[in-house]
This record gives C-alpha cells, sequence and structure tokens, in this order.
C-alpha cells in the first residue's frame, strides 16, 4: 500500500518548472507566458483575481489541458501529460473546484477508482481498513462505508484528498478548496497541509482569503490576467501587500455605516418550519423580522438550516408550519414565480446548479427572471435585441469578465459566475434580497464590489437577510445577527453587541449566559 514518504527527488530540485507556459481558449489568453517554480517540501499559492487563470494553470500541471506552448518540468523531466491519469501516474492530483467524485459508490471504493486495486479483487473489509487508517493518519477522517452522495461537501473533499494520498501523490493541487469548509475544517485541513508538505510532499493552494494564504503557505505566485507577475515568500508579506500584487491598486473592504432608524417590517417570518432533504424538521419553528433598510445576518455552522431556511422564505420548499409575510401579504404557500413578483430576489449557494442556466449565454442568463415582462417580451414574443442590451449594460456595470458572445456562461470563472447572479438579481429591485454567501469564491477586488452592491441595496430600503458562514463578513455588513444552531435561532444581537467570540459560541451550540 502506498504510504511511504515522498520519493527522493532528482533534476533540479525542483518538483515542478514552468517556462513561458501560454494557454487560450477560443481565443482568450487563460495562462500567458506563465512561470512558475514549485520546491519540494512547500505549500505554495496561486493567487490571483477572478479569471486570472488559476484554475487553467492547475488543470494544465494536473493533465487535464494541455499548454499551447511553454516548457514543463517535473522533478527535472520534461512532461506532456495527455490525461489527468498520465499526470496521475506521474504523481500529480488535482482537487478541483468542483468535485468529481462517483456519488454512488462508497468513500473506499472511490479511493481505490482507477488505482487498478478492483480489478484484483481486493476485498471490501480491506479496502475500508486502508481507507480509515490513511484518514487517520492525515486527520482526514472519513467513514470509509459511506455513500458519498451522503457526505457533506467538506467530507466530500477529504475523500478527494485522501484519494490522492492514498496513491501517493507528490504534488497536490487543491483549487479553493477553503472555499467551501467552515473555519473549523479549513484549520484542519491547513494541518493536513502542513504534515504533506513535511513528508516531502508538495502542495498548490488556491484561495482568494488572504489572511489564510499567509497562514499556511511558504509562497506565493500571483498571477494577473494570466500573466505571473512575481512569487514572495509569505514572510515578507502583508494582505494588504498581497492584495495590491493581485489588482494592482490599494483595496479597503467596504462596511456598513452604523445607522438610527429603518423602515417597516418588510420580511415577517413567523414560527417557520420547514423539512431538510431526509424528511427531517431542518428548520424548526424560527421567526424573525428584516426590515426596509436593514441587512440581517444570519450567522451559523453550515448545515444547521441554512439552506432550508432560504427554500421556504423563497418559495422552494413550502414551510410545514408557520407564516412568512411580505409587506403584511401572506406569501408562505405561493411559488417561486408568485415570490419573484412580488419582490423576492435570492442569490443561492450553487451558482451554476441552482441559479443559473449553465448551458444558456451570459446575456440570456441574465435576462432569465426578467424575460416575462417588457421590453424582453411583448405579448409571445422574446426579444432577443433587448436581452442584449440589457446583457451588455450589467456586464459593464458589474465588471463580469470573460464573457464571449454566444458561448454559455459555464465556461466563466468562479467568481465571475457569482458576479453575473448577483447582476441578475439586484437588477429586478427588490424588496428582499436573501443572499447566500454572496462574495465565497471571489477574489478581493470582486468582494468589495459584491459588498458595495448589497451595502447600496439597503441604502436603497430593500431588507437584505445574509446568510453565511463567513463571520468577517457579517460583522462588516448586518446591522443584526441572529445565529442558527441545529434549526432554530439560538441568539440575536444588534451588530454593536456582536463579536467573531461570541457569535462563534452561539454557532457551536453554547447558549450564552445573558440567554
Ligand atoms: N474550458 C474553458 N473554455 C473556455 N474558456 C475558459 C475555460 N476555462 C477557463 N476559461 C477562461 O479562461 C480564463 C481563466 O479562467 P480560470 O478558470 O483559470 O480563472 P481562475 O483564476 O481560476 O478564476 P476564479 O478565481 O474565478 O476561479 C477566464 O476568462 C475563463 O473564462
Ligand atoms: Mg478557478
Amino acid at each position: 500500500m502506498a504510504m511511504t514518504k515522498a520519493s527522493p527527488h532528482s533534476g533540479d530540485g525542483l518538483a515542478v518548472r514552468l517556462r513561458g507556459v501560454s494557454k487560450s481558449f477560443y481565443g482568450v489568453r487563460a495562462n500567458d507566458s506563465v512561470d512558475f517554480d514549485l520546491a519540494w517540501g512547500e505549500v505554495h499559492t496561486l493567487l490571483g483575481e477572478n479569471g486570472a487563470g488559476k484554475s487553467t494553470l492547475c488543470s494544465i500541471l494536473a493533465g487535464l489541458y494541455r499548454p499551447d506552448s511553454g516548457e514543463f518540468l517535473f522533478d527535472g523531466e520534461p512532461q506532456a501529460f495527455k490525461t489527468p491519469k498520465d499526470a496521475f501516474a506521474a504523481g500529480i492530483g488535482m482537487v478541483y473546484q468542483h468535485f468529481r467524485l462517483v456519488a454512488n459508490l462508497t468513500v473506499a471504493e472511490n479511493l481505490a477508482l482507477g488505482h487498478g486495486d478492483l480489478g484484483v479483487r481486493i476485498s471490501q473489509k480491506d479496502l475500508e481498513a486502508r481507507a480509515a487508517a490513511l484518514g487517520e493518519r492525515y486527520g482526514l477522517p472519513v467513514d470509509p462505508s459511506a455513500l458519498v452522495w451522503q457526505l457533506s461537501v467538506g467530507e466530500q473533499q477529504r475523500v478527494e484528498i485522501l484519494k490522492l494520498l492514498y496513491r501517493d501523490a507528490r504534488v497536490l493541487i487543491l483549487d479553493e478548496p477553503t472555499a467551501v469548509l467552515t473555519p473549523q475544517e479549513a484549520e484542519q485541513l491547513f494541518k493536513t497541509m502542513r504534515q504533506m508538505a513535511a513528508e516531502g510532499r508538495s502542495v498548490i493552494f488556491v484561495s482568494h482569503k488572504l489572511h489564510e494564504v499567509i497562514a499556511v503557505s511558504d509562497r506565493v505566485t500571483v498571477l494577473r490576467a494570466g500573466k505571473s507577475v512575481g512569487a514572495v515568500a509569505t514572510a515578507d508579506a502583508s494582505p494588504k501587500d498581497l492584495a495590491r500584487m493581485m489588482v494592482g491598486r490599494d483595496l479597503e473592504l467596504p462596511t456598513r455605516e452604523a445607522r438610527d432608524s429603518y423602515g417597516d417590517a418588510v420580511l415577517a417570518v413567523k414560527n417557520m418550519s420547514v423539512l431538510g432533504d431526509r424528511g427531517n424538521e431542518a428548520v424548526h419553528d424560527v421567526s424573525f423580522e428584516v426590515r426596509s433598510g436593514e441587512v440581517v445576518g444570519v450567522a451559523g455552522v453550515s448545515g444547521n438550516g441554512q439552506r432550508e431556511l432560504a427554500y421556504g422564505l423563497v418559495g422552494l420548499r413550502p414551510p410545514t408550519a408557520g407564516t412568512v409575510l411580505l409587506d403584511g401579504d401572506d406569501v408562505t404557500a405561493t411559488s417561486v414565480l408568485d415570490h419573484i413578483e412580488k419582490g423576492f430576489a435570492y442569490v443561492p449557494q450553487s451558482r451554476l446548479g441552482m441559479g443559473l442556466g449553465p448551458g444558456l449565454t451570459t446575456e440570456d442568463n441574465l435576462g432569465l427572471k426578467a424575460f416575462r415582462n417588457p421590453p424582453f417580451s411583448i405579448g409571445p414574443w422574446l426579444k432577443a435585441a433587448a436581452f442584449k442590451e440589457q446583457g451588455a449594460t450589467l456586464i459593464d456595470r458589474y465588471d463580469i469578465r470573460g464573457v464571449r458572445p454566444g458561448l454559455p456562461i459555464r465556461l466563466l470563472s468562479g467568481g465571475n459566475l457569482q458576479k453575473a447572479l448577483i447582476a441578475r438579481e439586484v437588477t429586478l429591485e427588490p424588496k428582499v434580497l436573501i443572499a447566500r454567501s454572496p462574495t465565497r469564491g471571489l477574489d478581493v477586488g470582486a468582494t468589495e464590489a459584491v459588498r458595495n452592491h448589497v451595502l447600496s441595496e439597503r441604502d436603497r430600503g430593500t431588507a437584505v437577510l445574509l446568510i453565511s458562514e463567513d463571520l468577517d463578513e457579517l460583522l462588516a455588513l448586518s446591522d443584526r445577527l441572529v445565529v442558527m444552531f441545529d434549526g432554530r435561532i439560538v441568539g440575536e444581537m444588534p451588530a454593536e453587541d456582536a463579536t467573531a467570540e461570541n457569535l462563534g459560541l452561539l454557532m457551536g451550540g453554547t447558549v450564552s449566559e445573558a440567554g
């Protein structure tokens, strides 16, 4: 079984050496003559704005894409991987931004998949024992006999990483792994990453969270518009320095300005309960209000009912008890379409699954919710020109990058997808905006833009419900905070009283003494 230390190294002493690597898609240079050095035993961050070319570069290293030109040495040897299998066989493995596990196999079966072990008919028991031992050793606990679809995203990610370690990968590429993790899970992952580096493996890490980057990595290579602008040791860098290298200007993330009065309650939720996927009661007897011009933040560790709360509010899953009022109007049992027409806007967490039509163009996606009304349709006719015009305006205003006429939106980078989603929702001038982790996966510049959009909705008088696991963001934007734990609201406080500590305690299920 593959549990040896990473093997000794040869050649130039580097794990990976890239010189002048370029890759274009439909005429866009995703990577433009990139130089990159990865040492053995280091954690090396790739940093850059949304669309800067990070995932593309990772995918070249992992054999998914072949570079158009340039030199690629792995352990001193020139490489021309044809497929991810070739790269994996050589010792380079990647955990993609969007996972690729087989959902109806067990964890252990997923680990062995493609390894040949299934062919020699290793017993299920042996397989599970190996998986458990490996998980233990690297601080990546998973139940080896669980089916993958039953796992949380955090657990699925652990399986993805274990899959690489099972094959004794010497270079592990983690593309935005922490975007889907709770702060506690991220902490544990950082320990695992350091352990892998201490064993002589190399880890490539992609993240937009600058404090994480500095905490976990030895060096950072910055990409800007497909070009490498240089590498720095994190010991010499501050978050501010990194942000400046990345976007070429100084950035200050916006925060709300306190205000002493709010409008009337626009959204009023009374004793609402909503079922979860397995028929359990995921939201239990929840009551709260959001007033006009107010941001109410919902804090909580993911999986405590936030998703079902949002579903219940926007009509995706009718509540089993309680009422939802919009401006005093009962909307509890109405359809999603009714919700939209009455003034609900929703920014979901999963962009391609629920928010956007992956196969449609960006322009069509931007018009998707307004298409029933003029100027997009007149009588039964859809007006293509109006879609185009609206699309162009929003693409410009929301700085959505990488759009190519006629091509599907799914080709945009992750961060730009999120910008498109927000653009579409906010342009409807909603009365209530419900946003789940709206800046997850966004670069600092885009985060700045999205935060400004949320705050300008607040100033316009929209009632904003911000559901997030990012405490910094909740504290920066919310006028009032509620904490969800186990489907209930276990605490509520004005922004002035909220700190990361007291929120964290409530999120962990510790009810404060004050109640
Ligand atoms: N398969 C593809 N087909 C067409 N265009 C692509 C493809 N993959 C990437 N691109 C384009 O290449 C550019 C770089 O994308 P990439 O996904 O590498 O960015 P990124 O730095 O990972 O961004 P993010 O932080 O948003 O994940 C973008 O303009 C993107 O739209
Ligand atoms: Mg990416």
